[in-house]
Formats: structure tokens, sequence, C-alpha cells
């Protein structure tokens, strides 16, 4: 597409006489993209069926003649006011049974049929109006799907669409009963009809029942999705229809809800206010990086990419000079096609007055504005040539969002978080120059080196036979405390001891657990004493060797981590939560028995990262620190961006290519 930097860009809140010099300065900061509207509904029709296209036909237009071509975003997070007055339905019911109003974003239930008829003639009347408009290049439907949605919504519309997705799973009430054990505290239904929203009750949840609720909140929203989608595919042939995600979220499922789309855009804000640290650590960005790719396996684009300080009631921390190139470009090292910052100019009104962007109030073109332009004026060209191309690591982190959800209704732990574990996995390979991909637990396994699959806690038999397969035809696995817990119903497996069928390949049983409830404990591991925390496996050995032993707790001396060779693999079974310096050193250990090959050394706060196409490999150096730091590459290559070899500046990034690079 030839397409790699852009703004997104609110022209409707500055005067008509600012828009050239808007479109003048992006010009000649290297914008090539703009995304616009996807808050504009009241502007666009301020009355039902009163159409007012001719302001942004007039931005689009206007850009165009700078070369700037747009995506539009369909406003359908925003339903203006006078939709309210006419259906005070479309506002969600929240579990308190309170309703939502108007007055922030979000305000909309997402099954109610007059909203879906509202959005139904909204979005005909703009796709119609902009399917031949020759500076679109696309669509981003709606905003964040499922941003505010978290335990939205419990109206009755809601609740008739949750009976009915459960009748279409179930297909009996006595099924349903079954799955959701409902012989517990007498909660068995006589008909669907008695179902409801998972609105508050005076205590506890049904654990299965809420499985349930999260996998349908998700179908929803990608039903709500594809809502839009199906009319913008019939009138905009020509165009993409992408939509911006949120990293790890996981209110959708967005490997179901990448289906719709042509690719995955994502939102990533390292230094948002919201955060307890300054700014997200690293390993963790670089992460939610590789599982936007995973999503599609395929290339994405960062539809909103931090460029300022971060605010609403509160403000986070300034960027440094260079950070924020550093960060974009570590997307693009991930796989980034186009980065796109929010935002173009810092709104003067309304709740994200203080979120900052390119320029700042005063519009006038500053540190950031010179920043960004240097990054496009390096970096386009090289963009140009690696679109398309991919990483090709060999090591995978199984990622699923139903595992996701089942610990967030149960955490067993109290700061048990799934996404938390698979950043502790990460992080040991990230600091040793190791590039990961996310996979879903069903694909196909056997390209990788190594696998680690964190917290397997709902099984099933498919699932079972897919693990022992990679292993017995030589894969070299990862499986932790708390897998083989659940069936896919969120209720206990009693067949065997944990972790169930799988413990034929680990080698093992484990009859009994601890809890680590306000405390840690530690191991002992290659003759050095680590700390461990939240969990403890106890765990009997069945063929498999302890590599670690537990120092602390009624079970201290037996295993606490094993390796068991099966078949032609291995798989190695962490009964606990690794502290840091375990992690590390334990990671190490894998790395070196699954030959797993790293691009190179450095100095702590340096990334590495590749992307391949067509025999070629591209490699990023990124200095996330504001000192000047070393490091060398494994394997020849050639500086194409950069000042030294070997040495960065602060916040630098360094891109090379391999010579002689062959498939
Ligand atoms: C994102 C959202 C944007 C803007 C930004 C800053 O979550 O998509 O519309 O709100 O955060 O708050
Ligand atoms: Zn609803």
């Amino acid at each position: 597409m030839g397409i790699h930097f852009g703004v997104d860009y609110y022209p409707e809140h500055w005067p008509r006489e600012r828009w050239e010099t808007d479109a003048r300065l992006m010009q000649e900061m290297g914008v090539q993209v703009v995304r616009m509207a996807e808050f504009s509904w009241f502007k666009m029709e301020p009355r039902e069926g009163e159409f007012h296209f001719e302001w942004l036909e007039e931005a689009v237009a206007l850009l165009g003649n700078y070369g700037i071509k747009t995506v539009l975003g369909t406003p359908t997070a925003a339903p203006p006011a006078w939709i309210i007055e006419r259906n005070p339905e479309i506002q969600p019911i929240d579990r308190q049974g309170r309703r939502r109003h108007f007055g922030g974003r979000h305000h909309d239930c997402q099954s109610n049929a007059a909203y879906r008829a509202h959005i139904k003639r909204f979005v005909t009347a703009m796709s119609q109006r902009f399917a031949d408009n020759p500076n679109v290049i696309g669509w981003q439907i709606d905003n964040e799907l499922g941003n505010s949605h978290g335990d939205l919504c419990m109206c009755d519309s809601c609740k008739a669409r949750f009976q009915k997705w459960l009748a279409d799973k179930y297909q009996t009430v006595e099924a349903l009963n079954d799955a959701w054990g409902t012989a517990f505290w007498s909660q068995g239904y006589n008909s669907f009809s008695q179902v409801s929203t998972p609105l508050i009750t005076a205590v506890g949840e049904n654990p299965s029942a809420m499985l349930d609720w999260k996998c349908f909140c998700s179908d929803l929203i990608v039903d709500f999705a594809k809502w839009q989608a199906d009319i913008i595919r019939e009138n905009c042939p020509k165009h993409f229809i992408t939509h911006n995600y949120m990293c790890f979220d996981d209110k959708v499922n967005y490997y179901d809800l990448g289906e719709l789309l042509d690719f995955v855009s994502n939102d990533i804000y390292p230094a948002g206010h919201w955060q307890k640290q300054p700014h997200q650590p690293e390993h963790e960005l670089a992460a939610s990086h590789d599982v936007i790719r995973s999503y599609k396996k395929k290339p994405f684009w960062m539809m909103e990419q931090q460029s300022g300080m971060a605010g609403w009631e509160i403000m986070g921390r300034a960027l440094e000079p260079g950070q924020m190139s550093a960060w974009a470009m570590q997307s693009v090292a991930h796989g980034a096609d186009a980065v796109v910052f929010f935002r173009w100019r810092t709104c003067a009104m309304g709740t994200e007055q203080y979120w900052h962007g390119i320029l700042g109030h005063s519009g006038n073109p500053g540190r950031t504005y010179e920043e960004a332009k240097t990054l496009t004026h390096r970096f386009t060209k090289h963009m140009d040539v690696f679109e398309g191309s991919m990483p090709k690591p060999e090591v995978a982190i199984v990622h699923n969002f139903r595992q996701n959800y089942a610990l967030r209704i149960q955490p067993n732990h109290p700061e048990l978080w799934y996404v938390g574990q698979l950043y502790q996995y990460y992080k040991p390979f990230y600091d040793n120059k190791i590039p990961v991909d996310f996979v879903q637990d069903t694909d196909d396994l056997s390209q990788y080196k190594l696998v680690i699959a964190p917290l397997q806690y709902l099984m099933t038999p498919e699932l079972e036979q897919h693990y022992t397969e990679y292993v017995a035809n030589g894969g070299k696995l990862v499986l932790t405390m708390r897998t083989g817990v659940k069936d896919a119903a969120n209720i206990c497996m009693t067949d065997r001891e944990l972790p169930g069928k799988l413990g034929d390949i680990c080698g093992i049983e484990v009859p009994e657990y601890d809890c680590l409830l306000q405390t840690t404990g530690s191991v002992l591991y290659d003759g050095g004493t680590y700390e461990i925390r939240k969990w403890c496996d106890i765990i009997d050995l069945k063929g498999a060797r302890a590599i670690a032993e537990y120092q602390t707790g009624f079970y201290k001396g037996t295993p606490a981590i094993t390796e068991n060779a099966y078949e032609k693999g291995t798989v190695w079974y962490v009964g606990t939560e690794p502290g840091e310096a375990l992690m590390t050193d334990l990671m190490a250990y894998l790395i070196r028995q699954s030959g797993v090959q790293a691009l190179g050394t450095a100095d702590a706060g340096v990334e590495m990262m590749t992307r391949e196409k067509d025999g070629r490999r591209w490699l990023f150096v990124i200095n996330h620190t504001g000192e000047k730091q070393n490091y060398r590459l494994n394997g020849t290559y050639t500086l194409l961006e950069g000042e030294r070899e070997g040495i960065l500046n602060p916040y630098e990034v360094q891109l090379w290519e391999q010579a002689g690079k062959t498939e």
C-alpha cells in the first residue's frame, strides 16, 4: 500500500481556516494518511436523516491535495443525544441494574434493535457517500470495541439474546443445567426464559454461567461489528476494513473479530496516565505487538500510537526526546506496516484536552513535531521495502481468551492474572533477543522449537491430544501450575489427579497444592536458592525428574519443577510461579536445551527484533533508554540506518539488513 505514517485528525475541533495549515504541516512531516470522523456522528447527522458529510468531504479533499489519504471511522461508539432522546433504552444497564447515561462515550447497548437500525441508516449513508472518493482508502469500524463494555449490558434486549445464545448452544435446558452444575445452591432452571444476564447477586456467582456470559459478550461484539462490516463491504468493495484493538484486552475474542477484517490495527499508550509506573515496561509492549501480529498472522497497523503526554483528569509523564520514535519503531519492528500517531493536535476541549499530540494546544510545530518528521524521513523508504514482512520466531507462547476468562472469574490467587503470566514467561526471551510468536492453543505448533503454554486451566480431550502429539514428534513443551483443572464448561475435572491426562507426558501427578496467600516461598534450583510466588503444586514423580525442589512449606524437599522425556520430545512442568531470577535462569536453561538462536547481545534496555520477506531479513536495534548503550549482533548484517555500529545514542533506532541471507 506504500502508506507508513499518519495521524489521527479531528478537523471538526478546529476552525476551517486552520485546516490548510494542518495539511501543509502534515505533508512536511511525512504524513501519508489520517484517520478521521470516528467520534463525529452529531456533526454528520445532527437530526435523523439529515446528513452533513460535506465538511468531511472538504477535509478529505483538502488533505488529498497534500497527498494524504483518509481512513474513515464509523462513529458508533458515541451515539448523539437526539438518538438517546428518541430511544433511551439504547443506554446500557450495568451489573447493579443501573442505567449508564449520555455524557461520555460508549453509552450504547450492542444488541438493541433500535440502535442497530440507527447504525444501519447512518453507516449505509456514510459508506455510500465515500465509496468512490479517490482519497478514502479504508474504514475503521467503531472504536476500541469492548472498551467500557466490560460488564455491560444487562438490559432486557441483551437478556433475550443471551437466552437465545444459550438455547442454540445447549438445545435443552437440562443440558444447560448439567453444564453449569446448577445442582449446587438450587440454581436449576425449568426453561431458558428463567436465565438472566448476570446482574449483581446477593453473594457469589456460578463460574460456568459466567464463562458462558463472557463468551456471549464476545460473540455479541463480533456480531455488532459484522453488522457494520457487511454494509461497508457491500458499498465500498475497493476499501479495506480494520478495527483498532487494545493489545491483550479481553472483552472480545480478537481472533474471532479478526475474521471480519482485512487486517488488524492496534492502539498503544506506553505512558498512559493510568499506569502505576512512569510507563509500561518495554517487554510488555513488545509482547502486545507480538500478540497483535498473531490475531491474523499478518502485519498490522498502529491506529493510535502515543505521541505525547497522556491525560484525562490527571496526566502521565512527558515523553523524553526520542522516546516516541523508539516506541513507534518498536511497533514497526514487531510487524506494523503503518504507524498513525494519536493525535495530530492536542484538543482544547472535552474529556481529552490533556491527551497531548504531535502539536500542542497552540498548534505550533515544536519538539515532538520535529522528532516525528525526522522519524518519517528516515524510515518511510525502508518501510516501503519491507512492507508485508514477518518475523520467523522459533519460540511460541500459547494465548487463549477462554483461559483468560476462566481465570478472571476465579483467579485462584488474588494476584494471578493470565496475561501477567504470559508477560513473565515472555520477558527472558525478550531480554535474550529471541523473537517470540503468540499462538492459539489449537494452532499448528510443529514449526516451533520451544512452546510455552502457561495456565492451561480449561482442558479438552482435543487439546490434550494436540500437546501430546507435538511432544511425541519431538516438540519441547512447558506446562505450568493450574493445568488441566477444569473442563470446557468450567467444571472441575474429577477422573484423574492433576494435570489430568497431560500427566502422562509430564511424567507427574499433582494430588495436592498450596496457595501462597500473602507470602512467598523458595526453591532450590541448580545449586541456588530462588524466590517463588503465588502457588505451589505438590508433585509426585511418575517418571519425570525434579529440576527444582521446594525449600519452604510442609512439602519442603519435594519437586517444584520437573523435566520429562516423552517419545521424541521433552516436557517441563513448572508447578509454581517463578520469581524473576528463577524465571531468567530457568528460561536460559530451556533456551540451551531447545537450541533456540538469539539475535545478539546488548546492554540493558536494548531491544532486537527481525522481519523477513522474500529471502531478506531486516533487524531492528532499539535503545529504550536515555543513555548510550552497546550491543553486538550474531551474524553478518549491513547497517541501513544508524550512526555508529554497535553503539546506540539515547533512544536511537538502528536498522540492519542481513548480508547474503538465503532461505
Ligand atoms: C483510546 C481511544 C481514543 C482516545 C485515546 C486517549 O483508547 O481509542 O479515542 O480516547 O484512547 O484517551
Ligand atoms: Zn443491552
